[in-house]
């Protein structure tokens, strides 16, 4: 095997799980787009179907192009499998439904994505599992807050989009002495830079459609675990409770972003290190949020627990909402769009976009400022994205001028 679990990030990206003489050469892995797979008998159709057998039989369940992904993600994220979704949405909701059961609490952190609280509060909740927010940036608040009751300990690092940390072994040490479980939305820092079930996470979600994927054509979700959750999961959240299932075809796109994860993240955050830096400069600017920087609050925890800082960023503009949308209406290069870790620099506005599902009292207890922009920068050449800025800034300080 040309990949092993012990060779290096990137090698495993490009070769975890695959080798071309087991199909005809192919540099590529072909991407097996079907739905139904033949058995040479009603006996082998049968002992697959009772698991005495290993081989696929319908592709909701597995698919082999699917199943070359989910190695390859489980060997990145140093666990022993994966599951491959649908969306980001479709690994946790599946993940949840699978775990929890009426009279279960969930602890959560503060700051979710704008969705995920959404599925929390009007989902799960509705569903008799009481949903309880924890300030997890200071994980002894947990001790104070876990019960017995506590079933799944669930949070974002850096979280979206206020880019907090929960120091993830801290939190994980507290909720395995309650028989807790601990799930990480790893979709922001990704496996180069944060490996969570190597600091005692039980669970890994990622909205794969964000760094993993990389290039903003796919919508699509991974869950991380033991092969005996996944195992499960797999004959539960995924098959029965949400059907949220991976096409073979973006677990191929997945595959292809994959190969190029690691440079991308080392040159998408020396990107952004050098526009975090650029903005803290800027007189419009009141902060920028960037674990990179030595401003960050939780900076100490960023060296500890990321080996890289990631590229999203938000900042706090002077002028509120009105000044937030004027920058973002003056820009030419980065594009004005939800989502994030693509190829392109994508601006939004979390409370008028991402995190508009939240109320305003929802949002402000929440950190979700109306000054708040977020940033996720991209692989363009750096001085165009400052530039971009540059420009946007000054057309800004003369219309507030003007007015
Ligand atoms: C941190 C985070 N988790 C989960 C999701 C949901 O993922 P998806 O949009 O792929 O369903 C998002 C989407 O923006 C996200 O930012």
């Amino acid at each position: 095997m040309s990949a092993d679990k012990t060779t290096g990030f990137a090698t495993r990206a490009i070769h975890y799980g695959y080798e071309p003489q087991d199909e005809q050469g192919a540099l590529t892995p072909p991407v097996h787009l079907t739905s139904t797979f033949t058995f040479d008998s009603a006996e082998q159709g049968a002992a697959i179907f009772a698991g005495e057998e290993a081989g696929h039989f319908y592709s909701r369940i597995s698919n082999p192009t699917v199943e070359l992904l989910e190695k390859r993600m489980a060997a990145l994220e140093g666990a022993e499998a994966a599951l491959g979704f649908a969306s980001g949405m479709g690994a946790i909701t599946a993940l949840m439904w699978s775990i929890l059961r009426p009279g279960d609490e969930l602890i959560t952190d503060t700051t979710l994505y704008g969705c995920t609280y959404a599925f929390f509060h009007h989902g799960l909740a509705e569903f008799g599992i009481r949903v309880r927010h924890v300030d997890l940036s200071d994980p002894t608040n947990l001790e104070g807050a876990i019960s017995d009751r506590t079933k799944v300990v669930y949070f974002e690092t850096p979280a979206n989009p206020t880019m907090d940390l929960v120091d993830i072994q801290a939190v994980a040490t507290i909720a395995q002495k309650h028989g807790a479980r601990v799930a990480v939305d790893n979709t922001y820092a990704t496996p180069v830079n944060t490996r969570p079930i190597e600091l005692g996470a039980d669970f890994v979600v990622h909205s794969a459609t964000k760094y993993l994927g990389g290039h903003g054509d796919l919508v699509a979700g991974v869950l991380v675990g033991s092969a005996e959750d996944m195992a499960s999961i797999r004959l539960t959240g995924l098959k029965d409770y949400t059907g949220a299932v991976m096409s073979p075809f973006t677990a191929f796109l997945l595959m292809r972003g994959l190969k190029t994860l690691e440079v991308r993240m080392e040159r998408q955050s020396k990107n952004a290190m050098a526009v975090a830096r650029w903005l803290e400069a800027q007189p419009g600017v009141e902060r920028v949020h960037y674990p990179g920087l030595e401003s960050f609050p939780q900076h100490e925890l960023a060296k500890r627990q990321m080996t890289g800082f990631s590229a999203i960023m938000a900042f706090d503009i002077n002028g509120g909402v009105e000044a937030g949308q004027s920058l973002m209406n003056n820009l030419n290069l980065i594009r004005r769009a939800v989502s994030l870790g693509d190829t392109e620099s994508l601006i939004q506005h979390p409370a008028s976009m991402t995190h508009s599902v939240l109320s305003p009292e929802e949002r402000a207890e929440h950190g979700i400022h109306d000054d708040l922009v977020r940033l996720s920068v991209g692989l363009e050449t750096c001085a165009d994205i400052v530039a971009d800025l540059e420009q946007a800034f000054a057309r800004l300080d003369q219309s507030m001028q003007a007015a």
